[in-house]
């Protein structure tokens, strides 16, 4: 074979058969530096044919080949490209080309997948098959070495110091983080030399790593390229396969953490190796860079060499704010280790020492404790806006005192707490929006200028004002040395002037006195009290150090900041446990009706409400797109306080007279037709449609109903026999006798479509009524919602009401607007479904959105309607009509006033509407959009509109694991509803947007 430096895929094909007597096709493949080939056989075996460019280091090769041949002779568990022989059982094979060089052949087995760089998403789990891939290389290759394996190499973490003469490539502020790196990698190297070396892979990188081909839970088969294997420390291999599989990430410890686990569990890590990965991983991103910038001085054009690098320094500086004690404990703590190597020493040394609360506060009354619970399921904090009221909180605490004259209030350590509105508190994680709310401290409640003494010896490292809302105000952290190791306490929320008055240095002994206790505003703006707080670390804070933290970090921080009640040893401060998901669960499941369902395959439990978002027990806050019974906004305050006030008073049924009831009907009346001017309360929607159903039967004196196909309506008896999503669903039996469906409206994938759909939908309900009147019988009521929820949001066609109700009434029926999930300005341009379509229903179904979460409901007919029902029989509902559920819908209707509600589901619904129409132009699977206000829905469907039930849920599940909370329905379960408090914003629809769009180019949306 004569040939200088390129090869065409016949002379791949040549050599091959020359050298190994194999038939096959090639296909070129980029190489950095051989020039490699896919070879595809007819017996499918395949294969990667590698030529070398002239002059190859064979020792290099060999390196390689039987770095491979070890592993295939010692580890089955790990999936490697095997070697193939040629005809003289070589590894190698030479052949010489066109200019006499020396060129050498390798054959390889190919392993089929697909390459990191093409896997979406990444998500731990396949993170965590990463580490234990390459741990488990590394472990093979302990028993491993060659000569070429310990040469000179540029991309060799451990000599990775040759990238200091480059600085200059550089501008000033890269300077600084790359120098900050190599100072801090030269300043270690002596702790840094002593670790374990071996041979590794060294270059698990996008394009060197094969994931298997399932879309959803992929896992890392092979690494790929052994190119780069080198002897080195071994810290340096999990360092690099963190630092490519850590880019394009909003938090890439988070990110590195599961690799780092896998990597573990197949090699266990050591205390010492950890402490250099952080900087480790920073080195091999420095060399990265640094190459970059050499290659792009060398070619100032390739616009290529621009993008490779932008990644590596985004993730660079990104690791650059990251304190590298923290990244340290985290990687400590995902190896199972301590947080903090002296955690320990801590625990042991405070459960030898006996601590007083009265040695902190000489002024408390005693040395017991009552403990105050604030965590998010905490009943006593109540509301929001009662526990941002101080004044209030303050009085709270003073009764509480007053009860418990002989003990200190105190308690918080660890717990969840929804009391941290500031924004200051929130950022944007990987996987969405996260919180700070898991409290590191105890917090002790007592007044303002209470005394705070040192419980033991220390030295001032921090006496500042930490100003601002929700700080700490006056604030001293102290330095304490004791046995051989040293820790920190925090006193948090003094007075400025008493924390001010310590000098940094200055000595401070058992029994001094440290701070007075500040108020409020001054002490960060809270009810006064001390945040008392243990670190075994001061990271790298100076004047603050977080007294919150992220729940996602909890096992970190609960190690660098131990238990303060390790020191008054008190059962009182242990916080109460609450059942877990799975104790509920199992109960549930024994317990509770087996027809219950719960939401997600992964069930959550919620605490707490607030306007749009629902909040679980560990105080995360979702994004609710899906509850339109917290109509005005979860546990509105107004509202919230119209039922507990009433409550207080009187709670009993309609047979009095109250002023409630009439003001209800009132406000009801005021958004309805003028026909429609009797109310009947009840209990739920369902109660709602049965009223109606028997109103309908009396009124007609006949029994037939005219519904549409995946109609739904409510739960009882009456109610199921009218509704085809039940009895035409699972469980279901058909339609009954007196029930009459006709095709659901749907425009999209409806039985009609296009041109003249409401007159055809029109013909179907005709076609009802003529087959009950072939039966000698006439028609009791037609029934529909204006948007079909349970049938998939689908809006009816233009006309479709307006001749469907003539029609009906012609027949002598009543025509039923079911407004149980569309009513009370949900749809935006009006107050009422039915005032879409220009018709009057003779009676209306009034329920979820009424009450705002309390179960209350309604129905409003004409007086010819309900003149026809009082046919002497009463009716009697004990609760409906109560005065509490009164006073509770009248402040939802006035809230939807005042607030101006209906017109922000007109307009935030419009904009979401519009922008979600852009998106299904992008992304062809949303097949439809539609809906009015904010009732909405998106259909996802293949090209030929066959529906894609699980792509839809993959896509509800996905968005719940970035914090938003989506539903599901439609008969083919491929339709998203979007059906939120009305409260629901421009920005929080814009989050909607947002993740959607992330998560529609994953790969099981986009394959399909
Ligand atoms: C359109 C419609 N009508 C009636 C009902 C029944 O209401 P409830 O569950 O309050 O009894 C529902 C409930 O989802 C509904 O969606």
């Amino acid at each position: 074979m004569k040939k200088s430096t390129i090869y065409s895929t016949q002379e791949a094909e040549d050599i091959l058969f020359q050298l190994y007597n194999i038939k096959g096709k090639a296909f070129e493949l980029p190489g950095e530096i051989d020039f490699n080939f896919r070879i595809k056989t007819e017996s499918h075996d395949d294969y990667i044919l590698k030529i070398s460019r002239p002059n190859e280091n064979k020792n290099y090769l060999d390196f390689q080949q039987q770095l491979l041949q070890h592993i295939e002779k010692n580890e089955e568990k790990i999936v490697a490209p095997k070697v193939i022989k040629n005809f003289d059982n070589e590894s190698i094979s030479s052949i010489t080309d066109d200019a006499e060089n020396i060129i050498f052949v390798r054959l390889l087995t190919w392993i089929p997948g697909r390459l990191w760089s093409q896997v979406n998403p990444q998500l731990d789990n396949l993170r965590f098959s990463l580490g234990e891939q390459c741990g488990l290389l590394t472990n093979a290759l302990q028993t491993f070495d060659h000569k070429e394996a310990h040469r000179k190499f540029a991309w060799d973490t451990a000599q990775s110091l040759w990238t200091k003469e480059h600085l200059h490539l550089f501008e000033v502020d890269e300077q600084i983080i790359l120098l900050s790196f190599q100072q801090e990698f030269e300043l270690s190297l002596s702790d840094y030399d002593k670790l374990r070396k071996g041979v590794v892979h060294n270059d698990a990188n996008d394009n060197n790593i094969v994931v298997s081909t399932e879309l959803i839970n992929p896992k890392v088969k092979a690494c790929i390229d052994y190119g780069d294997a080198v002897y080195t420390q071994i810290i340096n291999d999990v360092a690099i396969t963190c630092a490519y599989a850590i880019m394009h990430h909003n938090d890439p410890l988070d990110a590195a953490l599961s690799i780092v686990k896998g990597y573990h569990e197949s090699f266990p890590l050591l205390e010492e190796e950890l402490k250099h990965l952080y900087n480790c991983i920073a080195m091999r991103l420095v060399i990265s860079v640094t190459k970059s910038a050499i290659n792009k001085f060398k070619e100032p054009n390739n616009e290529y060499l621009l993008i490779s690098e932008k990644p590596a320094w985004e993730v660079l500086k990104k690791w650059h704010q990251i304190s590298s004690d923290f990244a340290h404990y985290s990687f400590r703590v995902a190896c199972g280790f301590p947080a903090h190597p002296d955690t320990e020493k801590f625990n042991n040394w405070a459960l030898k020492n006996i601590f007083k609360v009265s040695d902190l506060f000489p002024n408390a009354s005693s040395d017991d404790f009552h403990h105050i619970d604030l965590s998010v399921s905490s009943t006593w904090i109540g509301h929001e806006k009662e526990f941002n009221d101080l004044d209030l909180f303050q009085f709270k605490i003073d009764r509480l005192q007053t009860k418990h004259a002989n003990k200190v209030i105190a308690g918080g350590y660890l717990e969840p707490r929804p009391i941290y509105t500031s924004t200051a508190y929130d950022k944007v994680g990987n996987n969405g929006r996260e919180s700070r709310t898991i409290h590191l401290g105890i917090d002790f409640w007592f007044h303002a200028n209470t005394p705070v003494h040192a419980l033991f010896d220390g030295e001032v490292v921090t006496a500042c004002n930490d100003a601002g809302d929700k700080e700490y105000g006056g604030l001293v952290i102290l330095k304490h040395c004791v046995e051989n190791f040293e820790f920190f306490t925090l006193y948090g929320h003094n007075t400025v002037e008493s924390a001010k008055k310590h000098q940094l240095g200055d000595i401070i002994k058992k029994g001094d006195k440290i701070a007075e206790l500040g108020n409020y505003p001054e002490n960060g703006n809270w009810a006064p009290h001390l945040h008392f707080q243990i670190m075994m670390s001061m990271l790298d804070y100076e004047v603050d150090f977080p007294g919150v933290a992220y729940f996602k970090q909890l096992n970190v921080w609960e190690g660098l900041c131990p238990d303060p009640n390790l020191l008054f040893k008190s059962d009182a401060l242990k916080s109460s446990n609450t059942s877990t998901n799975d104790e509920l669960i199992t109960y549930r499941k024994q317990h509770l009706g087996k027809s219950l369902s719960l939401q997600y395959k992964t069930p959550i439990k919620m605490v707490r409400g607030a306007g749009v978002y629902l909040m679980d027990q560990f105080a995360q806050k979702y994004l609710d797109t899906v509850n339109n019974v917290a109509h005005v906004g979860h546990e509105h305050f107004r509202v919230v306080k119209a039922g507990q006030d009433q409550m207080a008073l009187l709670n009993t049924n309609s047979r009095y007279l109250h002023d409630n009831i009439n003001a209800l009907a009132k406000e009801l009346i005021e958004t309805l037709p003028p026909e429609l001017n009797v109310l009947h309360f009840v209990n739920s929607g369902s109660e709602a449609n049965e009223l109606a159903i028997r109103m309908a039967k009396v009124y007609s004196g006949e029994k037939d109903f005219i519904v549409s196909e995946f109609g739904y309506h409510g739960n009882t008896n009456l109610c199921v026999d009218i509704s085809s999503y039940k009895f035409d669903g699972k469980g279901g039996k058909g339609a009954p006798e007196y029930t009459h469906i006709f095709p659901i409206p749907n425009t999209f994938r409806g039985k009609y479509r296009g041109e003249n759909t409401a007159d055809n939908y029109a013909k179907e309900v005709q076609h009802c009524i003529d087959n009950i009147k072939s039966k000698k019988r006439n028609v009791a009521a037609f029934i529909i919602e204006p948007i079909i929820s349970c049938g998939g949001q689908v809006e009816l066609p233009e006309g479709f009401l307006s001749k469907a109700y003539s029609m009906v009434r012609k027949a002598g029926g009543v025509c039923i607007s079911d407004e149980v999930q569309t009513g009370c300005g949900r749809m935006g341009k009006t107050f009422w479904g039915f005032q879409l379509h220009d018709v009057v229903p003779d009676i209306v179904t009034i329920g979820k959105p009424l009450g705002n979460g309390h179960p209350v409901a309604a129905v409003a007919c004409t007086q010819k309607v309900a003149d026809a029902f009082a046919n002497g029989m009463e009716y009697f509902n004990t609760f409906g009509g109560n005065p509490v559920s009164c006073a509770i819908a009248s402040e939802v209707l006035r809230t939807v006033k005042t607030e101006q509600l209906q017109q922000n589901a007109l307009e935030v619904g419009e904009f979401l509407k519009a922008e979600l129409k852009k998106l299904s132009k992008k992304f062809p699977i949303i097949g439809d959009v539609r809906g009015q206000g904010l009732f909405l829905g998106i259909e996802l469907v293949d090209d030929s509109l066959n529906p894609l039930a699980s792509q839809t849920d993959y896509l509800s599940n996905r968005m719940k694991d970035h914090g938003i909370l989506m539903s599901i329905d439609g008969p083919d379960h491929n339709v998203l509803k979007i059906k939120p408090p009305i409260v629901f914003s421009k920005e929080n629809a814009k989050e909607l947007l947002f993740y959607l769009r992330k998560i529609l180019t994953e790969d099981f949306m986009t394959t399909y």
